[in-house]
């Protein structure tokens, strides 16, 4: 599966939640720290599928502790790279934090940071950030766009396996 020019990678995943949840794992495999992905999607589009792949990509210690923060702000998950997991779904609070001290938690060089929602906080985002754009297409299944941001970009795109079918 080519690249577009900018390295842009789209996937057009099956009908099962296990391809949303080993195309995150592929990708949080890859990921080093001080990476962010902002985790873009309707509801239910499959964003916390796709974060628990991350998860378990990452070796985190519960994978399956991942669920949508949206009323905790910013979820912490141990592991060898830690994950900060955060939701500006609700704008004005998560905007809030990081104009208050907040940006430096999150954007940690030491950790992953996936933000849902992240059109909301579009300002605060660091530089390099991997868009990753989850939606619903007119057939079964999700589509998956990943937009690399940023001079160092994210040059291990063009190696991610194709997803046909789940393992
Ligand atoms: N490739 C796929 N094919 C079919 N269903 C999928 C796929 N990926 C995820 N799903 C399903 O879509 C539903 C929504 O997924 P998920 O909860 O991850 O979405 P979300 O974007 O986090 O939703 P919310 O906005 O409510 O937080 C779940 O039932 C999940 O199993
Ligand atoms: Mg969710």
């Amino acid at each position: 599966m080519p690249c577009e020019p900018d390295g842009t990678r789209v996937f057009e995943l099956p009908d099962d939640p296990a391809a949303t949840e080993r195309l995150g794992a592929e990708v949080g495999a890859r990921l080093q720290p001080g990476d962010t992905i902002a985790l873009q999607g309707g509801l239910g589009a499959g964003k916390t599928t796709f974060t628990r792949g991350l998860a378990r990509g990452l070796g985190l210690d519960d994978p399956e502790g991942v669920a949508s923060p949206t009323y905790l702000l910013v979820i912490e998950h141990g592991g060898p790279i830690p994950l900060l997991h955060a939701d500006a779904y609700l704008p004005e609070k998560l905007a809030g934090f990081l104009a208050d001290g907040g940006l430096e938690y999150l954007f940690d060089p030491a950790k992953v940071v996936v933000v849902e929602w992240p059109e909301n906080v579009r300002k605060h985002l660091p530089d390099h950030v991997l868009w990753v754009e989850l939606s619903m297409p007119p057939r079964p299944g999700r589509t998956v766009r990943l937009r690399p941001q940023g001079p160092r970009g994210f040059p291990w795109l063009a190696d991610l396996p194709r997803i046909d079918e789940p393992h």
